[in-house]
Formats: C-alpha cells, sequence, structure tokens
C-alpha cells in the first residue's frame, strides 16, 4: 500500500455543518487496507460504530459520544423542553449500553448531561446548537490534551531509545495525535531518534493494522511483532521502555487497557524495563478506588475461533474472549496526563493530579 502523507489523512472523526450535519469517521475496521471514511446521520449509527470497533479507544470514544448525543436529541429540537430533556436521557442511557470498560463515553456523557442541566432556560433548539458546541469543546480539548501529554512524556525518553507499545493508543484513538503515540512523535519533533516495537495485539490486531500503520505514516521507524514475543525482545535488550494507553484508571492507579497490557507490564518488570501509561484526565474515575471494580467487556467468541473471516479453532470451541485487563499500579512506573507526571503512582499522587475533574 503507498505511504501517504500524514496531512492527507482525514481527522479520525469530526462533525460536519452545523446542527442538521454528521459524524464522519474513519471506519477502523477497514484499515489498513482501506482508508474509507463513514457518515453516522443518526444516533443508533453511532453506537453501532463504536460497538462494532468502526470508531475506538477511549477518547475517540467519548468525542463520538459527545456528537452522538447531538444526533440523538435534534429530532426533540421543536418539542417541549421537557420532552427534550428526557430524549438528552434517553439517547445518553443508550449510548452508555454500546461499550463498558472505557471511562471516557460515561465522562462525555455526563459531561453533555451536566451541560444541558446547566441550561435551564435555553429552549430545545438552542440548546441542540448549544450541546454541538460543547461536543465541538470536547473535541478540540481532546486534541490539545493529546499534544500536552507528547510533550510530558517525550522528557521521559532518551535519544535513541526502542519503545514497546500494546494495541493503538494513537490518532486513530483519539481527537489528536494519541496518547502513547503521541509521546512518541513528539519525542521524534524533539530530534531524539526513536525505535517502536509494535505488539500486533490479538484478537483483533489493533496493533498490526493501526498502531504499524499510523507509525509509518508519521515515519518513525516501527518493528511489528506477535504479542508472544515480547518477552524475548526485552530480555534481548531490543527495548528501554513501553508506553500504553488506557481505558480506565482507578484512583490508586490501577489501569485497564488492551487485554495483553497487564503480561506486558508483568514482563517489564521482570526486565527491569520501565513500563509508563499516557492518559488524558477524563480516563481516570476516582470512584473506584482501585482497578478491582472496573468493567471489563467481553466480546463475541468468533473474535478468536474466526478472526477475520478464517476459521482457526474446532467448531463450537469454549473461548473466553476478555477485551481488556487491568495493569495494578505496583507495575506502573509513571503515569503521563496533560497536566503532568504522576510518579510513583500513588492514590495520594494520583488525586493530586487530577483533583476532581475526573469522573468521580
Ligand atoms: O478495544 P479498543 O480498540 O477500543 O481498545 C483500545 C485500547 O485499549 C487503547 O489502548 C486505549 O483505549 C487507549 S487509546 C488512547
Amino acid at each position: 500500500m503507498a505511504t501517504t502523507n500524514p496531512t492527507d489523512i482525514p481527522r479520525t472523526l469530526s462533525w460536519q455543518g452545523e446542527t442538521t450535519g454528521c459524524l464522519r469517521m474513519i471506519d477502523q475496521t477497514l484499515l489498513p487496507m482501506e482508508l474509507r471514511e463513514i457518515d453516522c446521520d443518526s444516533v443508533e449509527q453511532v453506537w453501532e460504530a463504536i460497538r462494532a470497533l468502526r470508531v475506538r479507544g477511549a477518547p475517540a470514544i467519548g468525542v463520538a459520544a459527545a456528537y452522538g448525543v447531538v444526533l440523538g436529541v435534534r429530532s426533540a429540537a421543536s418539542g417541549s423542553r421537557d420532552e427534550f430533556d428526557a430524549a438528552l436521557d434517553k439517547t445518553a442511557t443508550y449510548l452508555a449500553s454500546s461499550r463498558p470498560t472505557a471511562v471516557n463515553l460515561f465522562w462525555a456523557l455526563d459531561r453533555m448531561r451536566q451541560f444541558a442541566g446547566g441550561h435551564p432556560e435555553a429552549s430545545p433548539s438552542e440548546l441542540t446548537a448549544l450541546l454541538l458546541d460543547e461536543a465541538r469543546r470536547i473535541d478540540d480539548e481532546d486534541r490539545a490534551m493529546c499534544a500536552a501529554i507528547g510533550r510530558v512524556g517525550a522528557e521521559l525518553l532518551s535519544d535513541g531509545d526502542a519503545v514497546l507499545t500494546h494495541c493503538n493508543a494513537g490518532g486513530l484513538a483519539t481527537a489528536g495525535d494519541g496518547t502513547a503515540l503521541s509521546v512518541f512523535f513528539a519525542a521524534a519533533a524533539a530530534g531524539k531518534k526513536i525505535e517502536v516495537y509494535v505488539d500486533e495485539t490479538r484478537p483483533l490486531l489493533q496493533g498490526a493494522r493501526l498502531t504499524q500503520w499510523e507509525l509509518m505514516q508519521r515515519n518513525i521507524p516501527a518493528t511489528l511483532i506477535c504479542d508472544s514475543m515480547a518477552g524475548w525482545v526485552m530480555k534481548q535488550g531490543r527495548v528501554q521502555a513501553v508506553v500504553t494507553g488506557a481505558d480506565r484508571i482507578a484512583a490508586n492507579g490501577d489501569a485497564a487497557n488492551k487485554i495483553g497490557t497487564y503480561s506486558v507490564a508483568t514482563l517489564a518488570k521482570a526486565h527491569g524495563i520501565p513500563f509508563y501509561v499516557a492518559a488524558p484526565t477524563s480516563t481516570f474515575d476516582l470512584a473506584l478506588p482501585d482497578g478491582s471494580q472496573i468493567p471489563i467487556e467481553e466480546r463475541a467468541a468468533e473474535e478468536i475461533t474466526h478472526g477475520f473471516g478464517r476459521q482457526t479453532a474446532p467448531d463450537n470451541a469454549q473461548v473466553f474472549n476478555p477485551a481488556f485487563d487491568v495493569t495494578d499500579a505496583a507495575l506502573i512506573q509513571a503515569i503521563f496526563t496533560e497536566r503532568g507526571v504522576i510518579r510513583p503512582v500513588t492514590t495520594e499522587n494520583v488525586r493530586k493530579m487530577v483533583g476532581s475533574s475526573a469522573a468521580d
């Protein structure tokens, strides 16, 4: 496939037009073979896009849900305010049922609901327009957060480092340049020579399909490996750090991320390699004291037995397919947020950095 200039790559998701417009997004299920955008005109389409991972990654899911709210309420713009509020509640509850683990989804929906609650005087049509503005703010803030996380994390990488990452915490997972990948982009922009080892990330291959693609688009040297090779790569001294994203971080710093992250963090500890998490403050859930209560999504068995249309297990094989795992705070050297570095990762330091702005 030909390399595309990064400026030619459309935004992961963007709102088109005014309140009568639509949410346009890259259909990530088609990458890397096809770069196609789809338009969502209804909240049902946004729900399906989130559930089917057409849009994925914690921050991007949050932004998509915020725009999804506008799609869900706009048909109530000509009714009474009570009817509008009921439509908003129904829409937010519906979107919240799309995926359970990434807290950014719930954070964005709460923010949209609270925003509407803060404008009791607005008419339904005024409020529809105001909610679109609020969704755009969430989108813009996410972009700024990515850039800030990149700057913060890049400080901890040295010229010549090779870094391992898992899943995709890049521009495709956010409205901006990503979280973990933003760190690599910022380090490279600062003149550091950085090389990335990319876990393919079974079973849906977000690493192979999306991270490897993004890094190649941006001319960052990237080497794809199977998940099972991470330990050997570390043993050989090929990587000096691990950086991943997160879907939900509890108050003590326990961090949920794509299944396999916990294994990578355990391997990093065994080899004395620092394991870093890069995430915006919207990914923290301070209502949860630790990671044991983080809901872990379980997905269809076919993702493992019939990945990408080819049967790779016997008929009726029993399958366990959790989409995420939780890495203990003790395994995490530091968390990079848009506000700075949390290190060591303790409840006190998390609360000090994240304060009351996170889901609580
Ligand atoms: O199932 P996915 O592809 O939505 O999982 C995504 C991840 O686990 C990412 O690492 C995480 O959301 C962070 S994205 C900045």
